[in-house]
């Protein structure tokens, strides 16, 4: 914490993740209690790094990305977000952020899962808050759901829970072996329909939610098994089928809606025949049109040669198991802003 005549700041850094199970509706819109356990993969290669500061002399919370001010969705988000974080404060004061997304942002990489972690550590820099990584999981929950698995590095889990304080996110693993996200960045513009607004809509409208709610928890336990003995075929076909239960979801609410473009789907088609072709390789798609690949480390640079002869134009990015969120000294934001 630095404390610059009564202006509080913090820093911090937080990687995205992708949900191998996903998350996909909301029990408690207030609290964001889940109404399914998810699980994903902290990525290396998409991070946030976000600085905060508290004043008296500030007026409104305000929050710059890229160095652009936020209006909007995404400013009623903060200021829903801020009204918690008020509330654990003595005397609550307005907050300035500035964040820098090493992610494209809104296209369904979860650049919400990284900004609201990093942004949750730098709050708990700035105010002096003693909390471990699991307490902090349980805030940035309150700012957008994937944020609370964005704490931990690798495989982490998030426990639906029954309450605040049931409802957080638990590492199961490193990721620290061969196992690799390939990111087909197909359109990195903003999706058109909040995955806030998709999953309310879904729960409220489709008949096949229910039936996405009740074969959560066996794929999840499978995925458990999968992980712990490094079986990425099992993981893969895991992936999918999770992935496409909750993409059915968006195709039957009312109206029907999707986050898949023809490009996804040329991509889908693309990484079926690739695993035909001897590829240990599967996909999976967020609240948006990219897809995900899952192999191993080793095969990605081979992926990416043969996923060049389809796709000419694309962004492939490849990424590993990230780690944790950390706090970022005052010394190293200087440098990096
Ligand atoms: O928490 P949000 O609003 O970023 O919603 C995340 C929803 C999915 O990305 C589709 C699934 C997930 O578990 O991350």
């Amino acid at each position: 914490m630095t404390n610059h005549s009564s202006v509080f700041t913090g820093q911090a850094r937080a990687h995205t993740n992708i949900a191998l199970i996903k998350y996909w509706g909301k029990k408690d819109p207030d609290l964001f209690l889940p109404m399914v356990s998810s699980l994903s993969l902290t990525l290396s290669a998409f991070y946030t790094d976000t600085r905060v500061s508290f004043s008296e002399s500030y007026t409104e919370n305000r929050l710059l990305v890229n160095g652009l001010e936020q209006t909007g969705k995404a400013k009623e988000s903060l200021d829903r977000f801020m009204s918690v974080i008020g509330s654990k404060m003595e005397h609550p004061l307005p907050i300035h952020i500035e964040s820098f997304n090493h992610v494209p942002t809104a296209a369904g990489l979860a650049s919400s899962a990284s900004a609201y972690a990093a942004m949750t550590g730098a709050i708990a820099q700035a105010l002096n808050w003693d909390l471990d990584l699991q307490s902090l999981s349980r805030i940035a929950r309150r700012g957008s759901g994937s944020a609370t698995r964005s704490l931990f590095g690798g495989f982490v889990e998030w426990e639906k829970g029954t309450d605040d304080l049931s409802s957080k996110a638990i590492p199961i693993d490193d990721g620290l072996w061969d196992v690799g996200m390939l990111a087909l960045v197909l359109n990195d513009k903003e999706k058109t329909i909040s995955s806030r607004d998709g999953m309310a809509k879904t729960v409220a409208t489709s008949p096949f939610y229910p039936a996405f709610v009740s074969s959560q928890d066996s794929d999840l336990e499978l995925m458990k098994k999968a992980i712990k003995e490094r079986d990425i075929v099992s993981m893969g076909e895991i992936a999918e089928h999770n992935a496409m239960k909750m993409h059915a979801t968006t195709l039957s609410a009312k109206p029907p809606m999707t986050y898949l473009s023809p490009d996804s789907l040329r991509a889908i088609k693309a990484v079926q025949d690739l695993r035909n072709s001897g590829f240990t390789c599967y996909y999976t798609m967020d609240a948006g049109p990219n897809v995900k690949i899952l192999s191993p480390a080793s095969q990605q640079d081979d992926l990416i040669k043969a996923l060049r002869q389809i796709f000419k134009d694309v962004t492939l990015v490849k990424s590993q198991a990230g780690p944790a969120m950390r706090y970022l000294s005052d010394e190293e934001w200087q440098e990096l802003y």
